[in-house]
């Protein structure tokens, strides 16, 4: 079924400031917390499923109807799933161009319009009333000049506003990159990736001022093993060796783009990447993904250590730094320092993998030994969602000067709240916490809009 989109609809006329009036510790500058709400609306929880294509199919069905190519093709159950959704196209009682994709992944917003993401398939377009109620749009094809899926991750530069993004395809080309431009308009000048000679699992990229880059990793698309061998449609490659893939942003085709091995490099995320010398190198951050063997199928056993990776365009010397030794995944920095250098990071240190049981914080310019430089362990048994990082409205030039967010779920007591830790505080001081009146499932990706966002948003057209 499609995925439920959750938000924590703090509404146009709510600011986060009002949300911290919720309850407050530490801070004996600030008011005394308040017995009842005192912002101008109170906050309100929503969630709603986005109506996919998939998910309007199979809620008239009352039942499961199309295969997940997430989780493979298993049984008899899942060949006989496989085989009805294929008859049904081939007798037209389907159209495959509806397509069958869960929109569940991320969220991103840029040119005014919110988009709920799920990399096989096209964007769809939400709305977020002031009300805080949201409304599913449709699946979006920018005019009809976007026929495939978009990865979950695009990037939007915070300077220019323009989007980078890219999808991936089992068959050639197997990785396109493509623009939009800051009014929301997708750019027709497509760029095939063709120097990638294997469908691998491409689920993030990052941007520079100047730069798009891919990194080629050993997790690799296997269709025929999914379709004749019966279960995930990725796999691992010992034998491929792992690479950066650096392409001018604004490149017309794959001429231009620079490959450089980097052994062993695996990251499905990255963190943020910058250039420095003038251009002249790039420098990546993401958590690599050192137990490979793990990440498919005993995803508890899998361990990502943060990297630092410095490529000098010039010479072609490629540098290592391993930034922690943490277990660490789902970094987020302070999105208006997105493709430029910037300080701090923050992750979600993993208890196993999947499950986020407190957050560190990484100092990225420190020199030598572990760059932890703050972390907070949530209360045993309850984890986390995604951190998402909110900028202070009146934020200063210490670049951290911001909040994080994110759902906090008690396994033990089964209730869920809403935290708001201080990023700066040197040890990420919980400044709020919102009690929920019903769950809000753990999630992959989310995002934080500002009310000056939702008042921008635009209709259907
Ligand atoms: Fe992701």
């Amino acid at each position: 079924m499609a995925a439920p989109t959750s938000a924590m609809g703090l509404t146009p006329s709510t600011s986060l400031a009002d949300a911290l009036h919720l309850r407050r510790r530490g801070d004996t500058s600030l008011p005394p917390p308040p017995r009842k709400w005192r912002g101008n609306r109170p906050p309100t929880l929503c969630s709603r499923y986005v109506q996919t294509c998939r998910y309007l199919v199979e809620r008239k069905a009352g039942r499961n109807v199309f295969p997940n190519i997430f989780s493979g093709i298993h049984g008899v159950v899942g060949f006989v799933r496989c085989a009805a959704v294929i008859s049904r196209i081939l007798t037209g009682r389907m159209d495959p161009s509806a397509a069958f994709g869960l929109a569940n992944t991320g969220l991103a917003y840029f040119g005014g319009r919110l988009f709920a993401l799920g990399e096989p398939d096209l964007p769809y377009a939400v709305h977020l009333s002031p009300s805080g109620d949201i409304t599913t749009m449709g699946r979006w094809d920018f005019g009809g000049k976007l026929s495939m899926g978009t990865t979950a991750h695009p990037k939007k530069d915070p300077i220019t506003g323009e989007v980078s993004a890219f999808r991936y395809s089992p068959v050639p080309p197997f990785v396109t990159y493509f623009r939009i431009d800051a009014e929301g308009r997708k750019q027709p000048d497509d760029v095939p990736l063709f120097s990638v000679s294997q469908p691998s699992f491409l689920h993030d990229f990052a941007i520079t001022e100047n730069y798009a880059i891919f990194c080629d990793i050993q997790i690799v698309i296997q269709p025929l093993q999914m379709v004749f061998g019966g279960g995930f449609p990725f796999g691992t490659d010992a034998g491929k060796v792992s690479r950066v893939g650096i392409l001018p942003r604004y490149a017309e085709s794959d001429r231009d783009i620079r490959w450089f091995d980097v052994p062993g490099f695996n990251p499905v995320h990255t963190i943020n990447e910058w250039e420095e010398d003038g251009g002249a190198t790039v420098v990546l951050v993401a958590p690599n993904v050192l137990s490979l063997e793990h990440v498919l199928d005993k995803m508890e056993l899998a361990v990502s250590c943060v990297e630092m990776v410095r490529i000098d365009l010039k010479s072609g010397v490629v540098s290592r730094t391993p930034l922690s030794s943490g277990n660490l995944d789902f970094g987020v920095i302070n999105p208006r320092y997105l493709g430029r250098r910037h300080r701090y990071a923050y992750l979600g240190l993993w208890d196993p993998q999947p499950m986020v049981a407190g957050v560190v914080k990484i100092d990225m310019e420190k020199k030598g030994g572990d760059c932890v430089a703050a972390s907070r362990m949530y209360d045993p048994g309850r984890f986390g969602g995604e951190l998402i990082f909110v900028p202070a409205p009146d934020e200063g030039e210490g670049k951290d000067d911001g909040y994080l967010v994110t759902f906090l779920h008690d396994e033990n007591t089964r209730k869920w709240s809403f935290l708001v830790m201080d990023a700066r505080s040197p040890d990420l001081e919980v400044v709020a916490e919102v009690s929920l009146p019903r769950r809000v499932p753990y999630s992959f990706h989310g995002l934080f809009v500002t009310a000056e966002d939702l008042r921008a948003q635009r209709g259907k057209s």
